[in-house]
């Protein structure tokens, strides 16, 4: 993948997901592509060498983005264009990004519940759990008073990487400086344990934590900081993850299947709720 090259990777991703996802939208807002651009533009020039492109004839077609995170492979995002799919691109593509991740014990991609994806990430080795996902507008009168959750700084990110390590073997480094500007970093730090949670507009886009009850401090504390009356969504739920699915439920969200998480080499982490793009 070339920097001139995310552009049209942008455009084919938003087709590809709105055919195969039915609660994806079918054109992305502009502050969507905004921030799918820049997270491309990022992995180019942090990954290089796990950026790929599909070119028919001058056009892109397909575009697989993979990380490495320590010994940890995470695949960011995986489209072929719905007029070019079923013709041997996506293969060639995760075979591809699939090869940045050599010499990495373990593997993560979370996955949406596209069947062809799931096709091709069991026929790559992975095992596939099936997620769950929380929505709704909380609701506030069920909302605890929840104490030992702050919002972290720069000062915290040792923190957070030993928690990560613990949780779910390697770090988010370099990640922390795209992750910030999806929202906060709420931190607990308590003599039980330590977690952090980041943010974003829709609700929880990446929590981690060495207890669980420790996780539910944060996952209420998230939650309590939704904008009254908005939907929020908690994504990327296996059945390890109860202790996220017993607060959604007592804060009023609904409880749907989501995808995937698909796994080389681990477990699912817990507690633990994935980042889609950073695993
Ligand atoms: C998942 C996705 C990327 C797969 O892409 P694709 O290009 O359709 O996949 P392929 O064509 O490589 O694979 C389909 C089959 O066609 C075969 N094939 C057909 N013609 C071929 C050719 N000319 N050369 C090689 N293989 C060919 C492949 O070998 C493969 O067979 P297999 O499954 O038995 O191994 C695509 O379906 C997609 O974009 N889905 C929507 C977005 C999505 O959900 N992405 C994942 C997010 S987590």
């Amino acid at each position: 993948m070339r920097a001139d090259d995310i552009s049209a990777a942008e455009r084919l991703t938003g087709r590809a997901f709105a055919s195969s996802s039915p609660s994806e939208a079918p054109e992305r807002l502009a502050e969507q592509r905004d921030r799918w651009t820049m997270r491309l533009s990022y992995l180019l020039e942090v990954d290089g060498g796990g950026c790929w492109v599909a070119d028919e004839r001058g056009t892109v077609v397909g575009v697989a983005a993979a990380a490495r995170r320590d010994l940890l492979w995470v695949l960011s995002t995986y489209a072929v264009d719905p007029s070019y799919q079923g013709r041997g691109a996506g293969k060639a593509l995760l075979e591809a990004a699939v090869g940045y991740g050599a010499g990495c014990l373990r593997g993560m991609i979370c996955s949406l519940s596209d069947p062809h994806a799931a096709r091709r990430y069991r026929l790559a080795g992975f095992t596939l759990y099936p997620t769950m996902r929380l929505t709704g507008v909380v609701e506030r009168n069920a909302l605890p008073i929840v104490d030992g959750v702050r919002e972290g700084t720069d000062g915290d990110l040792p923190l957070v990487d030993s928690v990560d390590r613990q949780v779910r073997g390697a770090t988010h480094r370099p990640d922390h400086r795209i992750l910030r500007t999806y929202g906060p970093l709420l931190v607990c730090d308590m003599l039980t344990g330590s977690g952090y949670a980041y943010l974003d507009q829709t609700g929880v886009t990446l929590l981690a934590a060495t207890r669980r009850a420790i996780a539910q401090r944060l996952l209420w504390a998230a939650l309590a900081r939704s904008t009254p009356g908005t939907e929020v969504v908690v994504r990327g739920l296996t059945a390890d993850q109860e202790w996220a699915l017993d607060v959604g439920l007592a804060a009023g969200l609904q409880l749907g299947q989501d995808g995937y998480l698909a796994l080389r080499h681990m477990r699912p982490p817990a507690p633990y709720i994935p980042s889609v793009p950073f695993g």
